[in-house]
């Protein structure tokens, strides 16, 4: 069973041509048979007439041997009451003379012979031609008629493949839309200049887009919501914990505090929620502004270096590139802030970021590297599902990866996260924006921090 729709057209329609040409071929093939058969009977019939008008006595009475064509055809001429032939091209073959008139066959001297029998009042003519001779003839006469379609078959399952594959191109590049469909960016497929039996097609799957669209914003607003209302009465909670603090005897000092820490911990959760539920929101009317990813780049470093310091880390960015993108500040920000406070949070004490952006294409990158201990090569395609964390012994949400994703979905950028392939361990997490103009590079604007 062939799966591929463009394979099931080609070998139909190109198994149908055959089968016209093949029985084309036949019936030509025949017909040039008989039609030669019928001319070199005509032929047999010419010659005979000539001989009756007179021919026959200018035959000489012992015919020289003549060359293998001249004797394709034999003449003989019986006068009546005469036991040899008054003429003969041919003495050594002796016909029968009693053949019936018109067309017979007769094999003489161990050969197949088509003859020709005339009744004359005077004469009896008889005009014969070898059969394997006309075989030959007619033979090659309707071989050629086969020509022009062996050449042409093959030409048509050609122009078969080229009509239907031209024909399912629009069908593939559907496919290939569809499956580019980006889940960060719904978007309806185009119905311009569709063929009429695809057009139903790309409007169901629109309306699916549609729906689906309609659900995920429906699900992003109740993470919102709830993310929202969530956060008053933590507040609450975490002041009325505040007033408690001095009135807890010492030795429930640590439940107290791991009690607050919780609340602090939730506290955390629920912001996190709220800037995925922002940063999944559709970009449309939010203003947008022309954002120095370099700026970017040195604010996140300078806002980690604290840290960075009192853990003994030596943070740097370099081979910065002046490249703008247009987004809004605080969502560019907060992406390349989660991928740096990552390497951080994951490198253990002493160690070493670095920052590097690129050029590449029309996009801008920036490359956060750590030399901490990396991620399991299995559970690297799970990071940036949401509350997917591969190291539960360090605090964290598990949601920092999936809020950078959305903002580089956001702004048609991408994001990946890679083991280091330099032989030490640590990560690479590289985001990426369209740049918004053509920029220059500034290859000594090294910055070290
Ligand atoms: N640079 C890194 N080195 C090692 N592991 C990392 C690094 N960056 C991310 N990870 C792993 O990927 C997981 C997911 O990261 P993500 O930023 O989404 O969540 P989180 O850091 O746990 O929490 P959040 O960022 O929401 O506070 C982390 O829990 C951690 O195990
Ligand atoms: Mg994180």
């Amino acid at each position: 069973m062939i799966k591929s729709l463009k394979n099931q057209l080609v070998l139909a329609l190109g198994l149908l041509v055959s089968v016209i040409g093949v029985v084309q071929g036949v019936s030509s093939y025949q017909l040039s048979k008989t039609g030669m058969n019928a001319l070199l009977d005509m032929r047999l019939e010419q010659v005979a007439a000539r001989l009756r008008d007179g021919l026959a006595e200018s035959l000489p009475k012992n015919p020289a041997r003549g060359t293998q064509d001249e004797r394709d055809v034999v003449a003989v001429v019986w006068k009546p009451g005469q036991d040899v032939p008054f003429r003969t091209t041919e003495p050594s073959l002796h016909f029968p003379r009693d053949a019936q008139p018109g067309f017979s066959g007769a094999v003489v001297n161990g050969e197949q012979w088509r003859i020709f029998t005339r009744q004359e009042p005077t004469m009896t003519i008889q005009v014969a031609q070898r059969s394997s001779i006309r075989r030959e003839i007619t033979q090659e006469a309707a071989t050629q008629t086969l020509w022009p379609i062996a050449v042409l078959l093959p030409l048509v399952w050609i122009a078969v493949a080229l009509v239907v594959r031209r024909s399912l191109r629009q069908l593939n590049e559907l496919g290939a839309e569809v499956q580019g469909i980006d889940m960060g960016h719904l978007q309806p497929l185009p119905t311009v200049g569709v063929p009429t039996e695809i057009a139903p097609f790309i409007h169901s799957i629109n309306t699916m887009i549609e729906r689906l669209a309609t659900s995920i914003e429906k699900e992003r607003k109740f993470i919102a919501d709830a993310a929202h209302e969530l956060r008053t009465p933590l507040t609450a909670l975490q002041l009325q914990a505040d007033n408690l603090a001095p009135h807890i005897y010492p030795g429930n000092q640590e439940r107290f505090q791991e009690l607050r820490q919780g609340i602090a911990r939730s506290g955390k959760l629920i912001a996190q929620l709220l800037r995925l539920a922002r940063a999944d929101a559709p970009v449309n009317g939010a203003p947008l502004a022309r954002v120095d990813l370099s700026d970017v780049v040195t604010g996140a470093v300078a806002d980690v270096l604290p840290i960075a310091l009192a853990r003994g880390m030596d943070i740097g960015a370099e081979k910065m590139v002046t490249a703008h993108v247009r987004a809004v500040e605080t969502d560019i920000g907060m992406a390349v802030k989660n991928l740096v406070s990552n390497a951080v949070r994951y490198t253990p004490d002493g160690g070493t970021i670095d920052l590097y952006m690129r050029r590449d294409g029309d996009m801008v990158w920036v490359d956060v590297i750590d030399d901490g201990p990396g991620i399991d090569e299995t559970l690297l395609p799970r990071v940036f599902d949401r509350f997917f964390r591969a190291n539960p012994d360090v605090e964290g949400s598990g949601l920092g990866l999936s809020i950078v994703k959305a903002i580089a979905a956001r702004y048609g950028g991408d994001v990946t996260l890679k083991n280091r392939s330099d032989g030490k361990s640590g990560i690479v997490a590289s985001i990426g924006f369209p740049v918004e103009e053509v920029t220059q590079n500034t290859p000594a604007a090294a910055l070290n921090l």
